[in-house]
């Protein structure tokens, strides 16, 4: 400073600027509030527009596990792209990158200015299936709005989500106020069957569509408790076949099945082995949920004690979430442990027998072949290629030791890794700074514990930085029957999002 004061009056630097600039300063800082005020403002009073949306998108049944209804997932894909592209987006439907004919990818640009960061939202449009004998209270595509939650399917799991950030772009765009970062959309129409092609997509376009991308976010998941979340992790998942079936002298493969009281007790039935290996003696997990699958428990990450602070400080009530899932007692009693057991803990989970008698009423039946189901979720350092060697090893000794003439046969079907950001970074504090902006709270730092496995996919191949921003509720009832979307967290949901393009254009280089 002393150099500044040296040199003439004229100079930029004096006493006298400073003071002038700062009051600049200030009122730009100013004026920047009274923006936000505009923004929240708006959003309010377009609040009923916003769930008109919401229920003619809901309306349309896009869903992907289905093939029957691939006409109505094409549709919601094209108006996706239609509102985006009424909204002035630079729209683009980009193939998956396989062969197989599926929905395209509809992806969309706003801005390109490069001195501005570019924040890239992903989000999906296909829904579970649903139907009203599913046990729904009302009309599962008919947004129905009970006391302030609007009852649909696909409401919270992605829609909302989806739509909240739409109308972000929207709202700026609407007041004439200049976007703070670029925004890019990609918004893809299978992930509910696993997201489809979208990795060979994200591969094609790594070099193109993702080059100027800055970080990835990702709203499609929920809050912990009624305290706004940012979500750092999430589980992975690999999923097994485990198959006995009664040989055949001559030829390969089942013969049929047999009557238990004609040949009851002379074969060696494949469900008994199955059980067998699964059950009593050589079992997956135990009851106090130790898996016994030698090796896995050793990879998993040790608990660091920042992360067990972490943990210690997230509002969550352990005797809520019991009532809610509805048991007398769960696997583990303190916050921490629990937490734990959902999100940086494996699990192992039998999902079911293909093959088994599950009808009511009672049939005196031999199976000749039957399919266990089961799947381990996945933490970080476990490694899916280990865990299936680990698996297929343990299940096939144990079958060794029966000496049975039946044949056993391991498949992993599926092998999802977890995804685990750093929630110190910069990214995670303008989601912070958004939150207290919107909420005017801490949020809880969460993680996942179910598998979401297209942000380890973006991590991976496109190597940007990514952030889960959940606007859902803790009880949405995703996948489930009911599924909500309250107006709360809807437009709420949209202001914290207008808030975090804000932040995010605040992150320093
Ligand atoms: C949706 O439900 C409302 C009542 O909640 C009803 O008036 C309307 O006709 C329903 N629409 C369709 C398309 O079923
Ligand atoms: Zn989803």
């Amino acid at each position: 400073m002393e150099f500044f004061y040296q040199i003439d009056e004229t100079n930029l630097f004096s006493p006298q600027v400073w003071f002038i600039l700062s009051i600049f300063l200030f009122l730009v800082q100013h004026v920047h509030s009274f923006q936000f005020e505009e923004l929240k403002k708006y959003i309010d009073s377009h609040q009923e527009e916003y769930v008109e949306t919401l229920r003619e998108w809901v309306a349309v049944e896009s869903v992907s596990t289905d093939v029957q209804r691939r006409p109505d997932l094409e549709r919601m894909m094209d108006m996706t792209a239609e509102k985006l592209r009424d909204m002035q987006g630079t729209v683009e439907l980009l193939p998956d990158g396989t062969t197989i004919p599926l929905p395209k990818v509809v992806t969309a640009q706003f801005g390109s200015d490069p001195s501005k960061h570019t924040v890239c939202i992903y989000g999906h449009v296909d829904v579970q299936p649903a139907s009203k004998e599913d046990g729904w209270a009302t009309e599962p595509y008919n947004l129905t709005d009970i006391n302030g939650n609007l009852y649909g399917r696909g409401a919270s799991d992605n829609k909302a989500p989806v739509l909240a950030w739409i109308h972000t772009v929207e709202v700026y765009q609407k007041l004439n106020m200049e976007l703070p970062v670029n925004v890019k959309f990609i918004i893809e129409g299978m992930e509910e069957t696993g997201s489809n092609g979208l990795e060979a997509m994200v591969s094609a376009h790594k070099d193109s569509f993702f080059s100027d991308v800055d970080w990835i976010v990702i709203s499609d998941c929920g809050w912990l408790s009624r305290r706004p979340a940012l979500t750092y992790g999430t589980r992975g998942n690999c999923y097994f076949y485990a198959e006995v079936r009664r040989t055949r002298v001559q030829v390969e493969g089942p013969k049929e099945d047999l009557h238990s009281g004609v040949h009851g007790g002379t074969v060696v039935e494949p469900m008994t082995d199955l059980i067998g290996i699964l059950g009593k003696y050589y079992t997956l997990i135990s009851p106090s949920g130790e898996i016994l699958i030698p090796g896995i428990e050793a990879a998993v990450a040790p608990m660091t004690d920042t992360e067990r602070e972490t943990y210690q400080s997230i509002e969550f009530n352990t005797e809520d979430y019991r009532r809610k899932i509805g048991v007398d007692r769960l696997m583990y009693s303190s916050k921490v442990d629990l937490l734990a057991h959902r999100w940086r803990q494996p699990t192992v989970s039998i999902h079911g027998i293909e093959g088994a008698f599950s009808d009511p009423g009672s049939k005196t039946v031999i199976p000749a072949r039957v399919v266990a189901k089961f799947s381990i979720r996945q933490v970080p350092n476990m490694d899916p290629k280990e865990v299936e060697k680990q698996v297929k090893e343990h299940l096939e000794a144990a079958f060794a030791k029966r000496g049975t003439p039946n044949k056993l046969k391991v498949t992993m079907v599926i092998g999802a890794k977890p995804w685990l950001a750093d929630p110190q970074q910069p990214l995670y504090e303008a989601g912070k700074a958004a939150v207290q902006r919107v909420f005017n709270v801490e949020p809880n730092l969460i993680r996942e514990g179910g598998t979401i496995p297209i942000a380890r996919t973006f991590q991976d191949v496109t190597g940007k930085p990514i952030i889960m921003l959940p606007i859902g509720g803790f009880d949405d009832g995703l996948h489930s029957q009911n599924e909500k979307m309250s107006r709360y967290n809807y437009i709420e949901g949209t202001k914290l999002f207008a808030a975090f393009l804000h932040e995010a254009s605040q992150i320093k280089n």
